[in-house]
């Protein structure tokens, strides 16, 4: 683990208690959290984003419909998820990524090899991995580097549960059709069953 990492410990301190831990990265204006957390008080959840002004909307949401479950790391995702315990999260979330859609942005998109495998190794075994977007190139994209996780097994699911965010409402402005993604980590040594 780096010198930096964060344990379980950080977790029970910042949130009072122990709980399953949920993370999404990019919450953007927070809607999606927001409705998890109120949802699912028994988790602790935690929103990654460098967007300052979403925060405010995801506090003001937490504050208007008392939830008191929801963390903000004002920090950069990846950098983030190599920081956390393996076999921490309980789900991982990314709902619609900034696609990057020219062929030389390709290497900023988020969801590559690198980060289907830090995101493998931070969840717990049958913790579920949920990805959303509305940009087809990069849903093929997320699917190749996620089936190529060994200790990952998934593919297009049922919509998440998840409000229409902004971005969704864009997306499908456009006729673009949303793909939703799941896959659940399973015990490392058993092969995947491929879709
Ligand atoms: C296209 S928006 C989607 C927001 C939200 N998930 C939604 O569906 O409305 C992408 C979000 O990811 C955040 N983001 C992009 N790259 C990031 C990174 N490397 N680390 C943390 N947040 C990031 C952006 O700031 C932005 O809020």
């Amino acid at each position: 683990m780096p010198p930096d990492a964060i344990g379980s410990a950080f977790w029970t301190d910042a949130f009072g208690r122990s709980a399953p831990l949920v993370v999404e990265v990019g919450f953007g204006n927070g809607a999606a959290l927001a409705e998890l957390a109120k949802t699912h008080p028994d988790w602790n959840c935690v929103g990654v984003d460098v967007y300052r002004p979403g925060f405010g909307a995801l506090m003001l949401a937490c504050d208007r419909d008392g939830i008191d479950n929801v963390r903000i790391a004002d920090t950069e995702a990846r950098c983030f998820l190599h920081r956390l315990e393996p076999g921490c999260l309980h789900r991982l979330l990314v709902f619609f990524p900034d696609p990057w859609p020219k062929k030389r942005h390709h290497r900023r998109r988020l969801v590559d090899a690198d980060f289907a495998t830090v995101a493998a190794q931070r969840l717990e075994v049958d913790g579920a991995f949920a990805l959303a977007t509305d940009w087809p190139p990069y849903a093929e994209q997320m699917q190749a580097v996620l089936d190529a996780e060994p200790d990952l097994q998934g593919g297009p699911a049922a919509r998440a549960m998840r409000p229409v965010t902004p971005f969704e409402v864009k997306g499908l402005a456009g006729g673009r059709p949303v793909v939703d993604l799941e896959y659940r980590r399973i015990p490392t040594g058993i092969a995947p069953r491929r879709r």
